[in-house]
């Protein structure tokens, strides 16, 4: 079994869709939900299905951003994960941190990569005109959201979108998305999931 550490900063509505997808036969479990943010809606979701969970306010740390790594890393210690899922983690990681698991650290981003990177993906693409939104997994490297693309799921932008109606959207297929990504990657497999 491989052991999953998922990386939170909010909600954690894509930590429970991952959470609940590694059950039965899957090969990964969940060993570790831990959040940034004090209070963090994930947290006590993750409570709830049993997971455990740790918290590392960054707001301590400053601008010492290896302290806050290094506190990070000491959790991860504890927990021992093979693969670490960044689920609407909200914190830009450096590349020591990075570097220390490559190819083992994804990511989900709101966009279709390499379109919007970055915040405010969803005003972005309604601006540009863009057709269709949708979602990206990829593996972290020290390049904000640029490593290699392991998924990628699509929907339409529709008339009299907002940034609100599209992230809706978008969020329903980064649910699918992600979980199919993870099962393919805790297999060894790094072959792109495209949905639908
Ligand atoms: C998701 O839409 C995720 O793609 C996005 O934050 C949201 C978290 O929702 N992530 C980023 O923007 C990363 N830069 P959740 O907490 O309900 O999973």
């Amino acid at each position: 079994m491989k052991r999953v550490a998922i990386l939170i900063s909010g909600g954690g509505s894509n930590m429970v869709a991952l959470a609940e997808s590694m059950a039965g036969d899957h090969p990964a479990r969940p060993v570790l939900v831990l959040s940034n943010v004090p209070g963090a809606g994930g947290l006590a979701k993750a409570e709830g299905m049993g997971i455990p969970t740790a918290l590392v306010d960054h707001r301590p740390f400053g601008k010492d951003r290896a302290a806050f790594e290094a506190a990070l890393q000491a959790e991860l210690d504890r927990a021992a994960p093979d693969i670490l899922c960044l689920a609407g983690f909200m914190r830009v990681l450096t590349e020591g941190f990075v570097t220390g698991w490559a190819g083992r650290m994804l990511n989900i981003h709101p966009s279709l990569l390499p379109k919007y990177r970055g915040l405010d993906t969803h005003a972005r693409a309604i601006a540009a005109g863009d057709t269709q939104a949708g979602c990206s997994v990829h593996e972290v490297t020290a390049e904000l959201d640029g490593g290699p693309i392991l998924g990628q799921a699509r929907v339409p932008v529709l008339p009299g979108d907002t940034p609100e109606t599209l992230a809706a959207r978008v969020l329903t297929m980064e649910h699918r998305l992600y979980p199919a990504v993870l099962h393919r990657f805790a297999m060894g497999d790094r072959r792109p999931v495209m949905l639908p």
